[in-house]
C-alpha cells in the first residue's frame, strides 16, 4: 500500500535521508528503530509531506504522491500521530477530535473512536491539558483514527509512558491494525517494538541498516548492539 523508493531528504543544505526504500502492505504493522537523530521523525515527514524528499519516490495504493501537498494525502488516507503528541491544550478532548476531519465530525466518526479509546468518552468535554500523559497520547491516536485513514504513522507513541500504559496502548495499536489500519510506528525500545512489529527497519545515520521479522531481531545481538546499543 505503501512504498518508499531511495528517498533523499534534506534540511536546507542538511542532507539527512541518504537513500531509503521499504515497503508498508495492507495490514501491516511497521516498526522502525534506530538511536536519536537517525533520520526516523524525517522518514515520517517526508511520508507525510512536512518535508517532502529531493529526490525519490512515495507511492501510495499506486499513485504517486513525492510532491502532492501534505493536506491532500491526508484526504488520501495518511494520518499522522505526531512525537509529543501537539494537542491543542485549551480545547475540549472533542474540540481536539474536531481538528482531525476535514469537514464535521459525525456520529459515526466519534463511535468508531470510541469503541477502541472508550476513555475519551467519559472525558469528551474535559480540556485536552488537563488529561494524564496516557490520556493524552490516546486522544492522540484518537485524532489520527477520526478521519478512518488507511495507514497511519506513530513517532514514538510510547514516549513517556510508564509500563502498564505502553501494554494497553499496544493492545489499542493492535486492535486500530485488526480494524484494517496499516500503522508504521517509529520507537527507540526494542522489547515494545518487538512485541507490536510484524516487522522491522533498523536506521543508522539516515539509512536503513537492517530489515527482518522480530524474531530474527530478538536472536541478532550483533544487530541489536551495533545499532541500538542493546547488550543481550
Ligand atoms: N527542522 C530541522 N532543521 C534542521 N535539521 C533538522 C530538523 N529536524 C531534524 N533535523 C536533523 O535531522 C537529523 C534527523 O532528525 P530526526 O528528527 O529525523 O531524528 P529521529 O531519529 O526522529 O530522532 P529522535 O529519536 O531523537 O526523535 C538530526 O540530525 C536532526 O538534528
Ligand atoms: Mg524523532
Amino acid at each position: 500500500m505503501l512504498e518508499v523508493q531511495d528517498i533523499h531528504t534534506y534540511y536546507g543544505k542538511s542532507h539527512v535521508l541518504h537513500g531509503i526504500s521499504f515497503k508498508i502492505e495492507t495490514g501491516e504493522i511497521l516498526g522502525i528503530l534506530g538511536r536519536n537523530g537517525v533520520g526516523k521523525t524525517t522518514t515520517i515527514r517526508s511520508i507525510i509531506g512536512l518535508t517532502p524528499p529531493r529526490e525519490g519516490k512515495i507511492i501510495f495504493d499506486g499513485k504517486d504522491i513525492t510532491r502532492m501537498p501534505a493536506y491532500k494525502r491526508a484526504r488520501l488516507g495518511i494520518s499522522l500521530v505526531p512525537q509529543g503528541r501537539n494537542l491543542f491544550p485549551r480545547l475540549s478532548v472533542r474540540e481536539n477530535l474536531e481538528t482531525g476531519v476535514i469537514k464535521k465530525l459525525t456520529e459515526e466518526d466519534l463511535n468508531r473512536v470510541l469503541s477502541v479509546l472508550p476513555v475519551l468518552g467519559e472525558r469528551l468535554n474535559q480540556k485536552a491539558g488537563t488529561l494524564s500523559g496516557g490520556e493524552q497520547q490516546m486522544l492522540a491516536i484518537g485524532r489520527a483514527l477520526v478521519s478512518n485513514p488507511k495507514l497511519i504513522l506513530m513517532d514514538e507513541p510510547f514516549e513517556g509512558l510508564m509500563p502498564v500504559l505502553v501494554l494497553k496502548l499496544i493492545d489499542v495499536i493492535k486492535q486500530i491494525n485488526k480494524m484494517g489500519v496499516s500503522v508504521l510506528i517509529v520507537e527507540q525500545r526494542v522489547k515494545t517494538a518487538l512485541e507490536i512489529s510484524h516487522r522491522i527497519l533498523l536506521m543508522e545515520n539516515g539509512m536503513i541498516k537492517w530489515e527482518g521479522l522480530p524474531e530474527e531481531l530478538s536472536k541478532n545481538p550483533e544487530a541489536l548492539y551495533k545499532y541500538l546499543g542493546v547488550s543481550v
